[in-house]
């Protein structure tokens, strides 16, 4: 049994996984109330509410089981946020004499569909959450190639700066796609993509030529217009790199793969290639612990040493 935090950003996150991949507890706590009336995470206050929220978080989570292993959220994430959560593991991990694993946060995200279903690598995954954007060539477990990524903008960052840009509040994503699913068929053409015909991806385009288009027109076509154009760009990148690729797996997964006209897109698309398709469920895709403690059991890793700790702009190559 593998103890796993995660406090990469706004979720305060324990849970217990077992070698079999099930999950035993996934206690996550959202600060969206915390930083919601400033429009986006404030950093030095999610760091003091995961100290305070963290050991009621993991007691909850434990309940009488005693794990064997401990893995934290290493980075990459909000330096002050992954602190608490590394300092805690190894803390933990040493008062009960058990080794500590440190996970890189995409890895957890690439792990989540192993809670529910068999998904061996090869294939290709595309990693969509608020920080990253990136197709990633999974060629065996800890062995990855990242084939695009994004110039500017994440896929989840340009959710929430629209929703800013439409009043729709923190966090924008949910809030634009509610939104965007309540809107009729009329549809705005927003263009902006200027990686049109490369492989990696760029949203700040479209999220000016959105605010052009504020106050012109209805907000949920607009939040339907942009959320189209969004999903648009992602299938066609993904359309690219799986031409180029010889893989017949393609698995969608990160916090914006919570998005149902992307899940539908993405799920169309791995269809129309005949390639085998998998996305976690929306609770999975988002931040949590499970999914870390899902990375730590795929393959041997070397415990952290006393003197490694966060490391807030870690690649997953370095990893
Ligand atoms: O993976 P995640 O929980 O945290 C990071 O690692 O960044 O992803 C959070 C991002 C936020 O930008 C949020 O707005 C977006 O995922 N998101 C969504 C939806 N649910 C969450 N974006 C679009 N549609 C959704 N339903
Ligand atoms: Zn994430």
């Amino acid at each position: 049994m593998i103890l796993a935090i995660e406090t990469s950003c706004d979720e305060t996150s324990a849970a217990i996984v077992d070698r079999d991949f099930r999950i035993l507890s996934n206690v996550v706590y959202s600060q969206i109330e915390d930083h919601e009336r400033f429009g986006g995470v404030v950093p030095e206050i999610a760091s003091r509410r995961h100290l305070e929220l963290l050991p009621e978080i993991v007691t909850r989570a434990l309940g009488d089981r005693c794990p064997t292993q401990v893995a934290v959220t290493r980075g990459p994430g909000l330096i002050g946020a992954l602190l608490v959560g590394v300092t805690f593991a190894k803390a933990f991990a040493l008062a009960r004499g058990l080794p500590v694993y440190g996970i890189h946060h995409i890895e957890g995200h690439l792990h989540a569909v192993l809670l529910e279903r068999k998904f061996p690598p090869p294939f290709l995954a595309l990693v969509v959450s608020g920080g990253h954007t990136e197709l990633i060539h999974v060629r065996a477990w800890g062995d990855y190639e990242r084939v695009a990524r994004t110039t500017d903008d994440a896929a989840g960052e340009a959710f929430d700066k629209a929703a800013a840009l439409l009043a729709l509040g923190f966090p924008g994503g949910p809030k634009l796609a509610a939104l965007a699913d309540s809107a009729g068929p009329e549809r705005i053409h927003i263009a902006g993509d200027i990686m049109a015909g490369r492989d990696d991806f760029s949203f700040s385009g479209l999220k000016t030529a959105l605010r052009l288009l504020v106050g012109k027109h209805e907000p949920a076509i607009l939040a339907a217009s942009f959320q189209d154009a969004v999903v648009k760009t992602l299938v066609q990148k993904t359309e690219r790199a799986l031409k180029k690729s010889s893989v017949d797996r393609l698995l969608l997964t990160g916090g914006v793969a919570a998005n149902r006209s992307l899940r539908a897109a993405m799920s169309k698309l791995a269809e129309a290639r005949g390639v085998e398709f998998a996305v976690p469920s929306a609770e999975l895709c988002t931040d949590n612990a499970a999914m870390i403690g899902a990375a730590a059991l795929t393959y041997p890793r070397e415990a952290m040493k006393d003197d490694e700790s966060a490391m807030p702009m870690i690649s997953l190559s370095e990893n």
